[in-house]
């Protein structure tokens, strides 16, 4: 079967193209290279040994899409990776981000919705419910009003895709909610490749630990946890990636009478900063440079999930440790500077 993703080229996208592409899925790509490059395709063929079809798109051009659409009708299945992500800049550039997640997300569905069969996945985020009351984090905890044009464009994605469901009973869709992806592929043909200086945590480490920034910052070290710094739920990338093979063999089988279902991927427990660097400095067996700094602004204490219903209703479940993870991120460091 023919699966469309969306930013097939970026760090999870990828990661997921090469777990289609295991199970047997035929794969097609669209992606506008502007936070990737398309020498990733060479490292996915050379993981799994196929080419999967890449077409350099900016989603945002309707037309282009509707003609994407019109040549490849016999698309089975979509998962729509591509978006904008980097917090900070949504903040500064709201619209963009509202065009680039929103218009993008909508011309897809339409799309979608003329196709024979309509299944559609979409990259959600643990963002969507800020600051819990109660840990882990079931699916049921309140969404909590977003912090950044960026989380909102994922709760107003979810609304869409909800409401759209509500009125159209052909059309199947399942949300993931990711907590902190992290790692890479333990080939190391793939992994992430920020664009200048990461503003997340684990490529901060692992660059500063290969020398390329000078020290990390540790945002706080006053919180209510059980080290002072924020706790985070840190999943291998792999692990993410797979759920999206099981979500959208769930959708295939339609034998549940839901057509949305929203499902929390991520490892369910949690890790601290300190921790984190802990790990780092026992995996690449140096020590890493860090100082105490203030609180990042927008930052939540604690974060991470309750996973029994995707344990349980599709059947996954995260398998790497963190250790296991961050050996995999700072191999693919090394490998990208050699
Ligand atoms: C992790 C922890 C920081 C950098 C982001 C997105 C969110 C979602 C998940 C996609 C925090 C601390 C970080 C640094 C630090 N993504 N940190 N020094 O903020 O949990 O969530 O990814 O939807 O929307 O915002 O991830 O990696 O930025 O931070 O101390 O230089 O590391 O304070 O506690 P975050 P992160």
């Amino acid at each position: 079967m023919k699966v469309l993703v969306t930013g097939g080229l970026g760090f999870i996208g990828s990661h997921t193209v090469v777990e289609l592409q295991n199970n047997g899925f035929e794969v097609v790509i669209i992606d506008d290279c502007s936070n990737s490059s398309v020498k990733v395709l060479e490292g996915i063929t050379e993981i799994t040994g196929v080419k999967p079809f890449f077409k350099k798109m900016d989603l945002r051009d309707k037309a282009a899409v509707h003609q994407f659409f019109k040549e490849h009708n016999d698309i089975g299945g979509v998962i729509h990776f591509a978006a904008s992500k980097a917090v900070g800049e949504s903040v500064e550039k709201p619209l963009l981000y509202y065009e680039n997640n929103l218009n993008t997300l909508i011309y897809i569905l339409q799309e979608i919705l003329e196709l024979e069969s309509s299944n559609f996945i979409f990259s959600s985020s643990c963002t969507v419910y800020g600051q819990a009351d109660k840990m882990p984090i079931t699916e049921s905890a309140p969404v909590k009003p977003a912090e950044s044009p960026y989380g909102n464009t994922k709760q107003i994605g979810e609304e869409i895709i909800r409401d759209t469901c509500k009125v159209t009973p052909r059309l199947q869709a399942i949300s993931l909610r990711y907590f902190n992806p992290m790692g890479a592929h333990p080939s190391t043909h793939i992994g992430e490749l920020p664009v200048g200086v990461p503003q997340n945590l684990v490529p901060f480490i692992t660059q500063t630990g290969v020398g390329l920034r000078e020290e990390l910052s540790v945002f706080g070290d006053d919180y209510p946890t059980p080290d002072g710094t924020c706790v985070r739920d840190y999943i291998h990338v792999v692990d993410l990636a797979k759920a999206h093979v099981v979500a959208m063999q769930r959708i295939l089988q339609k034998d549940n009478d839901k057509n949305y279902e929203v499902f929390n991927v991520g490892t369910g427990s949690g890790s601290s900063v300190l921790e984190v660097i802990s790990s780092f400095e026992k995996v690449a067996e140096r020590p890493l440079r860090y100082k105490i700094v203030d609180r990042r602004e927008g930052d939540v204490i604690t974060a991470y999930a309750d996973t029994t219903k995707a344990n349980q209703v599709l059947n996954w479940k995260a398998e790497s440790s963190l250790d296991e993870a961050m050996k995999s991120a700072w191999d693919w460091e090394l490998k990208i500077r050699s």
